[in-house]
Order: C-alpha cells, then sequence, then structure tokens
C-alpha cells in the first residue's frame, strides 16, 4: 500500500459505494423508477421558483402538523428577480432564500405561500441553501431552522442554524424570529475536503435527528472525501467486487461524495447547536459520484436507512446512473456497516423518457417521498434535454411512496402533486421508532 492510499484508508473508515455497486444500478426498473409526470403538471405558487423541500418535523424524524397545519418549508427564488424564464430557473441557486407554504389538508391542492422564514439580512452570506425545521424537544412553538450559509465571494458553504417561533390561528400560519444565524462547522479538510483541496467541494445540507442508540443529537451533511481534487488512488477496496480485467475507468478519481456527520457538543435544551465534533464520513463513494446530496435518515424495524440524492451528471469513470434518491442500510446503528440498497444504491429514479423531470427526493419516515419537478420534457420528444421543447418545473412532483423491505425498496403508491403525510401532530409525545 502506497502512502496516499494508506492515508486514503484511514479516513474511509466508513463503508463504500463502490464501482461494482454502480454496476448494478439499471435504470427503468418499474421497482426503482419514478412515474413520467403529466406535461399539463400544477405548479403550486407561480411567482416563486421552488426546489428543495422539507416538511415541520421532530427530532426523531416524524413530520408533524401544527395547530392542524401542515407546514413545509423550501428553497425558493423569486420568479420576477431571476427571469421567469429557462435561464432563470437554471440560475435560481443565485437568489435562493428559504420560504414556507401551509395547508389545512396536506393534499397538495391548497399550499399557500407564506414568504421568507429567516430575517431579511440575518444570513450574512449570499444564499440560504437546503436543511431542515426541527420544533424544539419540551418546547410548544419554537422552531430550530438548519440550513447551508452559502456566499458567493469568497466562496463559502457553512451549514448554519437560526431559531424562532410558530404560530397559528384559523387563517394560517407565521413566523416569529428567525433574526440572529449561527455558524454549525465548517469543512475541515481532515476529515471532509475543503475549497483548498477541492474547487468543487460540497458541503452543505445539515439533517439533524436524535440517534435511537445513544440518544445524541447528530448532524448529517454533503461532504466530499478529502484530499487533493482527482488525486486519489482508485485500489480495489473502491472498486469492489468487479469482473475480472475490469481496470478502473479513466476520470474515476473525480468522484469523491461523502455522507457527513458530525455529533452535536453544546446544550440544545438552551438552543445552543454551535459545537460539534466532526467525525469520519459514514459511506463514501471515491471512484463512483462526486455528490451524495441532502443526506437523511429513516429508522424502521431496527435497521437504518440513510438516503441522499445524486445526479446522472456527478457520475464518475465509467458508471453511470439516473438523477434521483439512493440509500445504503445498516444492521447495526448510524455508524454502519452500510450496505446499498437493492444492492446498487438506486432507490427511486427518473425514467430514460424524462431523465431531468424531478430530483430532490425527500423520503420520510413513513415512506412518502417528496421531490420537485425540474424540466419535463414533451410527450414523444426525442431530445429530452431541448430547452425549446420541455417545461420547466419549480413547482412539487406527485408524492410516491416507497416500502423499505430488510436490504430492497419497492415503489408500490404515486399520490398528488405536492401531497403531505404527518407522523404526528405537535407536540408528539414519543419517538417515532423504538429500535426492535
Ligand atoms: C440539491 C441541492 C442541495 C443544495 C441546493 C441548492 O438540489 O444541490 O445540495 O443545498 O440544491 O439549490
Amino acid at each position: 500500500m502506497n502512502a496516499v492510499s494508506s492515508t486514503q484508508s484511514a479516513i474511509q473508515s466508513g463503508s463504500r459505494w463502490t464501482i461494482a455497486d454502480a454496476m448494478k444500478i439499471h435504470t427503468d426498473d418499474p421497482t426503482t423508477t419514478m412515474p413520467v409526470i403529466d406535461y399539463a403538471f400544477p405548479v403550486i405558487d407561480s411567482d416563486v421558483w421552488q426546489w428543495d423541500t422539507w416538511l415541520l418535523r421532530d427530532i426523531h424524524g416524524k413530520t408533524v402538523t401544527f395547530k392542524g397545519w401542515y407546514v413545509m418549508f423550501a428553497l425558493v427564488a423569486d420568479r420576477s428577480a431571476t427571469g421567469d424564464t429557462v435561464e432563470g430557473w437554471h440560475s435560481r441557486n443565485n437568489y435562493s432564500y428559504i420560504g414556507y407554504y401551509y395547508s389545512r389538508t396536506g393534499n397538495g391542492a391548497d399550499w399557500k405561500f407564506g414568504g421568507r422564514v429567516i430575517k431579511e439580512g440575518a444570513n450574512s452570506r449570499s444564499w440560504e441553501w437546503s436543511g431542515c425545521a426541527v420544533m424544539r424537544e419540551n418546547s410548544g412553538s419554537t422552531v430550530d431552522l438548519f440550513y447551508t450559509s452559502v456566499n458567493d465571494t469568497p466562496s463559502e458553504s457553512v451549514p448554519s442554524y437560526t431559531t424562532g417561533r410558530v404560530l397559528a390561528d384559523a387563517n394560517g400560519v407565521w413566523f416569529e424570529g428567525f433574526d440572529v444565524c449561527t455558524d454549525m462547522f465548517q469543512a475541515d479538510g481532515v476529515n471532509y475536503a475543503n475549497i483548498v483541496e477541492d474547487q468543487y467541494w460540497d458541503f452543505r445540507d445539515p439533517h439533524i435527528f436524535r440517534n435511537p442508540d445513544d440518544n445524541q443529537i447528530y448532524a448529517l451533511f454533503e461532504g466530499n472525501v478529502p484530499g487533493m481534487r482527482g488525486d486519489f488512488t482508485i485500489g480495489s477496496d473502491e472498486m469492489g467486487l468487479v469482473p475480472p480485467a475490469t481496470t478502473v475507468p479513466a476520470g474515476a478519481q473525480y468522484g469523491a461524495a461523502a455522507i457527513g456527520i458530525a455529533r452535536l457538543k453544546s446544550d440544545s435544551t438552551k438552543g445552543d447547536f454551535s459545537q460539534w465534533e466532526m467525525l469520519p464520513a459514514l459511506v463514501t463513494a471515491l471512484g463512483v459520484n462526486d455528490q451524495t446530496e441532502r443526506p437523511h435518515v429513516v429508522f424502521q424495524d431496527g435497521l437504518t436507512y440513510l438516503f441522499t440524492i445524486s445526479h446522472h451528471s456527478t457520475f464518475t469513470g465509467n458508471s453511470t446512473g439516473p438523477d434521483g434518491v439512493y440509500g445504503f442500510v445498516s444492521r447495526n446503528g448510524i455508524f454502519g456497516p452500510y450496505t446499498p440498497l437493492n444492492g446498487s444504491g438506486l432507490v427511486l429514479g427518473n425514467p430514460s423518457a424524462a431523465p431531468y423531470e424531478t430530483y430532490s427526493h425527500f423520503v420520510d419516515p413513513a415512506g412518502y417521498v417528496q421531490s420537485f419537478i425540474d424540466t419535463l420534457p414533451q410527450p414523444g420528444s426525442a431530445d429530452p434535454q431541448n430547452p425549446e421543447i420541455y417545461r420547466i418545473g419549480g413547482t412539487l412532483a406527485p408524492t410516491v411512496k416507497i416500502v423499505l423491505d430488510g436490504e430492497r425498496t419497492f415503489l408500490t403508491e404515486v399520490h398528488a402533486y405536492g401531497q403531505v403525510y404527518a407522523q404526528g401532530v405537535w407536540p408528539t409525545s414519543s419517538a417515532w421508532d423504538k429500535r426492535s
């Protein structure tokens, strides 16, 4: 083992998503494929582009209603600011802020856009990217909002949090506070690549939860394997159990995605989420893929399911797969070891007839999966990537349900556009899932 690969294995103490695993990915398998969306899909609010979305929940993951209202948070951009055009949609990250919506029914048809959550100016950096919104334990109405504080120049991406209160009456939902933003942690260059090592580094999307095994609070996040970009040795560990004579594909070493984890050290009961211990990644995709975004976790039947979204365009070497949600399962709690769900990791991908129709899937603890519509080709279109004929989404896709059956998953139900389910009413009395 040379010096590079021994350093690599020291940091890669977690589980691997290997090149051999990715060889098992099959686009259009009906059990792991999103339905083709109707070209005439409805739009929740045509004043804003809406993409990454998350529901109000408790720290165990259970989605909750508040005073009879369903509440969802999403990255949004004012269409008027971006230019209500194809270019506007594709530049939305540069206008992104966290907005909220509320609904009486959760059936997707009565969402009302409520506006901005974080007070203007409170986030000291340029944009607000993805995170999660968690009702503070033992509180009536305190919400801790975790998000990614992203700066344009100099380029920065810092998981952060801000706290406020949710209020509601018969007419709607509104928020107070969210006027102080605090950094959680930064890419350390030791457990996770920083910008010096990798100018395309990913470090974002905090997902906070209480771990049923040790009752500690953790944050999952999107990261990259530490080390200089492209300067990785792809060896037998990263290749996995490949057929004979398989060689390392050119460019594989540019895939360095990592599902990160950190443990809270400060006192959450005082609302202090500022001190964290960085831990080595749970799953790395060295040689396979460069982005594992919005990681989140579901505990079910004594198993730990780790989900993450990834793109067709971020697979490296010869590996390939659709845009969608991928997953890994552990029989031994949050620290693994993990094996890829369905053998390959693919849980729900876009169909080849509409390869970019949805993204940013989020799996709730009951298996309901929300995602947003990205670009939808006209039915029968020969070139699904042609902006002349695709329809931009910027709104929610039909919700689907998957069943988690041990190490396999199955698509079993398709519901309405933007439909959501709550697993509890706030205040929730107990953890969603006591491990068996
Ligand atoms: C996923 C994602 C997140 C990021 C956000 C920015 O769709 O790339 O990782 O926080 O979108 O828009």
